[in-house]
């Protein structure tokens, strides 16, 4: 609801008051409300409805949500997980990632733990020597995580199969030191990471372990990762041709690089009336079907993606061609194979870009 600004003494004193009142229980009644309605946009695809896990980590189990901070929670939506499938939400403002972790609270109703900065002093050595032993076969012999995507019609979608990565910089740069260690002493009941105290490490032993996962953060794995989701989202490049003359020279570079033209439409088609839509922004949409049928299946959801679209405009005087950047792609999906891929697809893009520009 809205209260008048425009008027203010047109309302009764009374007038205000009810208003006032009923905008602070509108608006506490919906704060719950929009955090899980946000929780339902962004979150669920993945975590399920209610937190129960998916493609991602269920989040709603006790041993999970009651053992990390909310500094965990909100840098951790605010990084994602480079590389792996947990996107980064860097779009959702602090009240609205507040209003999330709020919801992610009522599942429990429990308080979080609050957690020393300090770093765990350790023996990194010893630490690396107990991770081959203990750990590597579900995080890696690198801490790069459980291969693959996860995303298995087989797979019952609330068991998580899947070990994080850990040498990932959205992970190492979300958790504290401490948090780490209780979740080593701990373990998350409901999932295959057991308490390792219980499993006879000694205390020592974990903070050991704990100084090893901190310096996974140089790992080369860990580096390539962080270049990737430091690329750019699009490739753009300025042609010095006009719009008609671009457009034909897209489709030629499209037809150079062994793909076949599917149509070419303006941007807003289908969402304007025919008459309105802008003649100035032109998809060009094309496919290289041998290169179709080995991305998917190497991971069905490079679909989203496909067939592969070549947009160019006309803006303020200048024409621009403009790709989504496949290398960033890779950094998104969480898998090795699709790397090389996406490598290749960024190499027919930029050679389009660049031939249509001349
Ligand atoms: C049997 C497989 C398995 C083993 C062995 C294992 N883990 Fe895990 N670990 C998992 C899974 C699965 C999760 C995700 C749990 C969840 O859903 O919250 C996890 C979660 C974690 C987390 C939290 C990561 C995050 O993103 O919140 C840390 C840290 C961790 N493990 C460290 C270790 C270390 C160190 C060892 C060896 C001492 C180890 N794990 C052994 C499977 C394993
Ligand atoms: C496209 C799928 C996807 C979406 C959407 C997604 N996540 Fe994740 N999330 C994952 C995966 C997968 C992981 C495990 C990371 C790994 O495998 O290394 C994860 C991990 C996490 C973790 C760390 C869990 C742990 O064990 O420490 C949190 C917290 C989290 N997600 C919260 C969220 C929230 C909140 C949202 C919505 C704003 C969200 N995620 C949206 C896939 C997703």
């Amino acid at each position: 609801m809205r209260i008048e600004t425009n008027e203010p003494g047109s309302m009764s004193v009374a007038g205000l008051i009810v208003s006032l009142l009923l905008l602070t229980l509108s608006s506490s009644a919906s704060a719950d409300e929009h955090g899980k309605n946000l929780f339902l946009e962004n979150c669920a695809v993945c975590h399920g409805s209610s937190g129960n896990g998916g493609v991602g980590v269920p989040l709603a189990l006790p041993e999970f949500i009651d053992n990390v901070d909310d500094a965990y929670l909100r840098k951790t939506i605010h990084y994602g997980r480079p590389g792996r499938i947990m996107p980064s939400f860097s779009v959702l403002n602090d009240s609205q990632v507040t209003a999330i972790i709020a919801y992610m609270r009522s599942w429990t109703g429990n308080k979080p733990p609050v957690y020393s900065a300090d770093h765990i002093v350790g023996d990194t050595e010893k630490g690396k020597a107990i991770f081959q032993q203990r750990c590597s076969a579900c995080h890696g012999a690198n801490g790069e995580g459980g291969r693959g995507t996860g995303v298995t019609f087989s797979r019952p979608r609330d068991l998580p199969v899947l070990a994080p990565a850990l040498n990932n910089t959205g992970f190492l740069g979300s958790a504290s030191d401490s948090m780490i260690r209780e979740t080593l002493i701990k373990g998350r009941k409901g999932t295959p990471m057991v308490s390792f105290l219980e499993q006879g490490l000694s205390k020592k032993d974990i903070n050991n372990v704990v100084a090893y996962v901190r310096t996974l953060e140089h790992h080369p794995g860990a580096k390539a990762m962080k270049q990737a989701a430091a690329e750019p989202p699009y490739l753009i490049a300025e042609s010095p041709n006009s719009l008609e003359k671009t457009i034909q020279a897209v489709k030629d570079a499209v037809l150079n690089a062994n793909m076949r033209l599917i149509r070419v439409q303006n941007l807003d088609q289908g969402l304007v009336d025919a008459d309105q839509e802008n003649k100035k922004q032109v998809i060009v949409y094309s496919c290289g079907f041998n290169f179709l049928n080995e991305a998917l299946k190497v991971d069905p959801r490079v679909g989203l993606f496909l067939p592969c679209r070549v947009t160019i405009v006309e803006h303020k005087g200048k024409v621009l061609v403009m790709t989504v950047n496949p290398k960033r792609l890779s950094a998104v999906f969480n898998n090795n194979e699709l790397e090389r891929l996406c490598e290749q697809m960024h190499q027919t893009y930029t050679d389009i870009l660049e031939e249509s520009t001349l």
